[in-house]
């Protein structure tokens, strides 16, 4: 048996009516860029999130450095945020200017150690950049009351967690601006790359949307800006797909209760945890081997066995050979977990389309790894 690691084409047969039917109105419209489609699903997206502004851009990696620039910070500003995420989040710091001050995750909940971001203030702090990582929110809470503490602006990276909540929290109450990505492997993905901001400040909104517009805010006047639109058709793809969000969010859901009672009896796994009142959007389901030294031969036989599994993320941010570091980049030590999580991670197959045999399959091939016997 095979099972896939994405479920894209089996989602696209299941709403394809809807979906095409808003690539044929985009079409049809004349319009492609910055038109009716693209308002549309930026005024859907603001209000399914509870915010004031959201704004439509060309992918979640620009809509962080977007939302940096925006808020002013640049050259000499330290923006802290997690050692352990995609690589994106400390290159959009590097791509503003400022610099990436990394630190250490809760070794259960893999997002940021409010510690570990108290111990790693500066003079230059400026912001906290927390990652909502695999779906889960970072601890907002205790992240905004440091923040109110030293006078911080706070950034939510929110390109994984979707329709997640914190225990009686909102992604957005808690922080300036949330960057979303779109690109098709998120829990609300186009048919490509995508990214959004949401805010509930207008200066935010009117300065994003003029720098991802050239620094235009009407014809032919152009301040410094770029080009970083989400593209009408996208757009519509979005707006099809936003409304069954919750309906996926809640299967994901189900799959990770399944996964996690079927490999209790794994005792070479750690599974995830999800905090108390959390809802955990499961954008991944990712598994820690408690031996480092299991981890590529655990995944070697996932994939012999036909379950697609991978890694999110093999290499900590900061053991990136490509990040250019000195002045872009301090590192606030130990970063124990972050390192354990690079070095253990398997991320087993996770989207709402799995069978329920594909998850049972990928249960049995688990607990029956010779080294669990
Ligand atoms: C945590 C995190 N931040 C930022 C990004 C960047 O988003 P994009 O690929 O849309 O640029 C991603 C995903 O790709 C991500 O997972």
């Amino acid at each position: 048996m095979k099972v896939p690691f994405y479920g894209h084409v089996r989602q696209y047969q299941s709403i394809k009516a809807e979906v095409d039917a808003k690539i044929q109105e985009v079409i049809m419209s004349g319009q492609y860029v910055q038109g009716p489609m693209l308002k549309k699903f930026e005024e859907e997206l603001a209000a399914y999130s509870g915010a004031n502004y959201a704004i439509g851009v060309g992918n979640g990696t620009d809509a962080l450095w977007l939302t940096f620039i925006a808020l002013g910070l640049g050259e000499g500003d330290e923006l802290i945020t997690n050692a352990n995420t995609f690589f994106a989040t400390a290159e959009a710091i590097w791509i503003a200017g400022c610099t990436a001050v990394l630190v250490d995750c809760d070794p259960k909940t893999k997002c940021l150690d409010p510690e570990a971001v108290r111990k790693a203030i500066s003079k230059r702090t400026r912001a906290i950049v927390p990652v909502h990582l695999y779906g889960q929110c970072a601890p907002m809470r205790e992240i905004r009351k440091i923040a109110d503490e030293y006078g911080l602006l706070v950034v939510e990276d929110n390109a994984q967690a979707i329709d997640a909540h914190g225990d009686n929290f909102k992604i957005g109450e808690l922080s300036d601006a949330v960057t979303i990505s779109f690109i098709v492997q998120k829990n609300l993905g186009t048919y490509g790359d995508g990214g959004g901001i949401l805010t509930n400040h207008q200066y935010i909104n009117e300065r994003v949307r003029k720098l991802r517009n050239h620094g235009s805010g009407r014809r032919d006047a152009h301040s410094a800006g770029f080009n970083s639109r989400l593209d009408d058709l996208h757009a519509g793809v979005l707006s099809a797909k936003l409304k069954h969000i919750k309906e996926w969010t809640d299967r994901r859901i189900e799959i990770s209760h399944k996964y996690t009672a079927g490999l209790k009896g794994c005792g070479f796994l750690d599974l995830p945890i999800v905090s108390p009142g959390y809802r955990h959007a499961f954008h991944l389901y990712v598994v820690e081997t408690r031996n480092p030294a299991d981890r590529d031969k655990v995944l070697d036989y996932l994939v012999k066995n036909g379950v697609d599994a991978k890694t999110h993320y093999s290499i900590a941010i900061h053991k990136q050979d490509g990040f250019p570091w000195g002045k872009s980049a301090r590192l606030v030590s130990p970063l124990t977990h972050a390192e354990k999580n690079a070095a253990s991670c398997i991320s087993l197959p996770m989207f709402p389309e799995l069978t329920e045999e594909e998850i049972q399959y990928t249960i049995q091939v688990l607990s029956d790894w010779p080294k669990n016997k």
